[in-house]
């Protein structure tokens, strides 16, 4: 049977870090979903349409395969403030979301790791992961923080990537991110009813990654 564990929350809590330790631990396979969002927002911007154009995104979406996304993601831009604000307004179209929602899906019924090796196991890492992708995951988390605190971490994270950055840019994107993600008409960003849910404001990420490792050896002794 394939474990599939699911983190869901707002940019920069600290979702990809605990996925990732997770994923080492535990030797199972990662995927990011925003990854496909980021990828129908790059290509947007690269073929010149304006974000605004639904059928475009839409036809975008519907020819996205997983290689194409890996090689979008070598792009400086699929990383950047830009990109992440692109991705967010693309991923408020409820056709985009559903053309995209089966390749996240059937990742999990057969998981492999980046060099094509099985895994017995995945975890997600998102939005809506453990809500509409995987509503029967194993494990769900729900990783969150003060907008503050996350743009303070965003912040570090360009400057360390040797990129431009401003704090009250890097805040204001972040607020006006949550306010999209949460409130848009699909799968708008919440935990789910049995999400485990984890603050970050106050926990470094070893603590965080102690508290769902627990959570999860206890799941696998059942
Ligand atoms: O997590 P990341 O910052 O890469 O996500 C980029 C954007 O993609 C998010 O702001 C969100 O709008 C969208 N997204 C989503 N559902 C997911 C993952 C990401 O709507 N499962």
């Amino acid at each position: 049977m394939i474990m599939i564990i699911t983190i869901d929350g707002p940019a920069a809590a600290g979702k990809g870090t605990l996925a990732k330790n997770l994923s080492q631990k535990y030797n199972y396979a990662y995927f990011d979903t925003g990854m496909v969002y980021r990828a129908v927002g790059l290509e947007m911007y690269l073929q010149g349409k304006d974000l605004s154009d639904q059928d475009s995104a839409l036809k975008i979406a519907q020819n996205l395969t997983f290689e194409h996304m890996h090689e979008l993601a070598q792009n400086p831009d699929f990383r950047s403030a830009l990109g992440g604000k692109n991705a967010s307004i693309v991923s408020a179209y409820p056709e985009v979301r559903a053309a995209l929602l089966k390749m996240q899906q059937d990742f999990a019924t057969a998981p492999v790791f980046a060099d094509g090796t099985p895994a017995q196991g995945v975890i997600y890492d998102g939005r809506d992961t453990g809500t509409v992708v995987c509503p029967h995951a194993d494990v769900k988390f729900f990783i969150t923080a003060s907008a503050e605190v996350r743009a303070e971490r965003r912040y570090k994270e360009f400057l360390q990537k040797g990129m431009k950055a401003d704090y009250e840019e890097v805040l204001a994107e972040v607020k006006a991110r949550d306010e999209r993600d949460a409130n848009r008409a699909t799968a708008p960003m919440k935990p789910a009813a049995d999400a485990i849910i984890f603050d970050t404001s106050n926990l470094n990420i070893n603590e965080v990654t102690e508290k769902a490792c627990e959570v999860i050896d206890e799941k696998q002794k059942r």
